[in-house]
């Protein structure tokens, strides 16, 4: 079995190759954690936020989006914090030269050590077979349970000195782990220190006047100082939510992994306001819907799991990221954080204007407390597709690579191929991309043998192929080959639209939440 580098290797070049992902502006040799979105990548990217919003905002009375501005008043990153506390504890190896994020080298300490846990849970699961019982082993075995030991004392001490802003303690800690760097393998570090992640810009033609602005790092600054516009044009009542998709920036030292950090990136957020002390009730009901709505796309329950925060961003009482399991590793995709009513508070503060909620309930007024989820749309999409791509043995011993994009997701839904360029056939199936392309995106293939073609779809990702040959002429059937089964059934032409609509329909998929 190919190892996590390589199979991370192929997503890229797959990515590339398909018409994915580029990298910026490649022909001047790329701008680091940069990239671009091709023709493909752009509709994949589209059909996952509009999967979010359908599920978030049109599928919930309570829930608005809008779509606020990146450049913000300068005083709105004071007021969140994110002037003074927006910072990753940065340490750098004296031999190699190269910067680390402090607490990224040691949790990729941790998972070396959950990786061992794994490894004897395997195992144990071979050893004993049928009768195992992974919950038992994890809490009885000894090996494991000083592994974990470790891992939560790891843990726990980088969190409070983290909060605690003692970074002399996390390069002690990055010292007893007698952590080395991954490039140079030595262990002579610099101090840790804090660097600021916002990017700065600025507002206005003369450098005197010029007023220095941020990109946004967050999209949900957005809707806090539009909190009370909201509610109150949308006569909006407690509880509700304003859903956000939009850029954010930052300014990542640790910019590697592909589009899974960059340094211009997408999030799809909402912000739920609740009354104060609800929040206990709506952290867990939005953690469990958050995870519905992952599972419904049937990448696998195994590939996710929560992970509740040690250190907490500084506007948080209670916060967990769904992770994933991405080729390099159980990551986050999605975090969930009670925000309290920090961030409302605080713009009160330095804005000087009331943010409050009448409640005609308790028929008084209050700043509410906020839930939030916010998940990466480029982290999704890196998700969907390295979930996606598979090489198939096949029963003829030939291997295919497949890109199984669940169908809802998919860029394009059908191509239709006529078996042959002549007879006809390729007026049939131009007539039938006619009729579809109003229902979905669907594409034209009549180059080379038609299993070729198939291959070709398959590699892209395309789940429906719709074959015009000579008893189309005759009886006004054609083929659809479903791309992960490799079905083929004898259809009616007028019955096409409706069987693929059926699979790639949002509805169907949304149910499922
Ligand atoms: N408003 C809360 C917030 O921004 P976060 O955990 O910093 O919280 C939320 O970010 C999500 O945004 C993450 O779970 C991740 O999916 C995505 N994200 C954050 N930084 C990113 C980056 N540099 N590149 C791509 N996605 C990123």
């Amino acid at each position: 079995m190919a190892n996590q580098e390589d199979i991370f290797k192929k997503v890229i070049s797959h990515a590339k190759e398909y018409g994915y992902v580029f990298q910026s502006s490649e022909i001047y040799d790329g701008l680091s954690a940069v990239y671009d979105y091709a023709q493909n990548g752009v509709e994949l990217k589209k059909n996952i936020r509009e999967y979010w919003w359908q599920a978030m905002v049109q599928l919930n009375d309570n829930i608005v989006g809008i779509d606020a501005a990146i450049f913000m008043h300068p005083t709105t990153w004071k007021a969140s914090g994110h002037v003074d506390a927006f910072n990753d504890p940065l340490i750098d190896n004296k031999d190699s030269k190269k910067r680390y994020r402090a607490d990224v080298l040691i949790e990729d300490h941790v998972a070396k050590i959950e990786a061992k846990i794994e490894k004897e849970v395997k195992k144990a699961a071979k050893r004993f077979g049928d009768s195992f019982d992974k919950e038992q082993f994890l809490a009885t075995n000894q090996r494991v349970l000083d592994y974990q030991t470790k891992v939560d004392g790891i843990l726990k001490r980088m969190g409070k000195s983290l909060e605690n802003e003692d970074l002399a303690d996390v390069k002690s800690l990055i010292e007893e782990l007698e952590i080395a760097c991954p490039l140079s393998g030595s262990k002579n570090w610099t101090d840790v220190k804090q660097f600021n992640l916002m990017f700065g810009t600025k507002l206005g033609a003369s450098a005197d006047s010029a007023m220095d602005l941020y990109l946004r790092p967050e999209t949900a600054q957005g809707i806090f100082v539009n909190f009370l516009n909201v509610q109150k044009t949308g006569r909006m009542k407690i509880p509700f939510g304003i859903a956000q998709t939009g850029k954010a920036f930052r300014n990542e030292i640790v910019a590697r992994q592909f589009i899974f950090r960059m340094r211009e990136f997408e999030q799809m957020e909402m912000q739920y306001f609740i009354k104060p002390g609800t929040q206990q009730e709506w952290y867990e009901k939005w953690k469990e819907k958050r995870m519905k709505w992952h599972l419904s796309l049937g990448m696998g329950e195994d590939n996710y799991r929560f992970h509740d925060h040690e250190k907490l961003a500084h506007y948080a009482d209670a916060a967990a990221d769904i992770e994933f399991r991405f080729p390099f590793g159980f990551k986050e995709l999605e975090g969930i954080h009670s925000r309290t009513d920090f961030d409302l508070s605080q713009h009160e503060e330095f804005s000087g204007k009331k943010l409050q909620y009448f409640d005609p309930e308790e028929n008084k007024s209050y700043v509410p407390y906020v839930l939030e989820t916010s998940i990466g749309l480029d982290r999704m999409f890196l998700a969907v597709f390295s979930n996606s791509l598979k090489e198939e043995e096949l029963e003829n011993g030939t291997t295919r690579t497949v890109l199984k994009i669940p169908a809802v997701l998919a860029p394009t839904k059908a191509a239709v191929l006529p078996l042959l360029k002549r007879d006809g056939l390729p007026e049939v199936a131009h007539k039938l991309i006619d009729e579809l392309r109003w229902d979905f995106n669907v594409i034209y293939d009549e180059k080379d043998a038609v299993g070729r073609r198939y291959r070709r779809q398959d590699a892209a990702g395309t789940p429906f192929c719709v074959t015009v040959d000579h008893q189309t002429l005759e009886d006004e059937t054609v083929t659809i080959r479903h791309r992960d089964t490799m079905e083929q059934q004898r259809v009616k032409l007028s019955e096409v639209k409706d069987i693929i609509s059926k699979e790639v329909d949002m509805r169907y998929w949304l149910q499922k939440i």
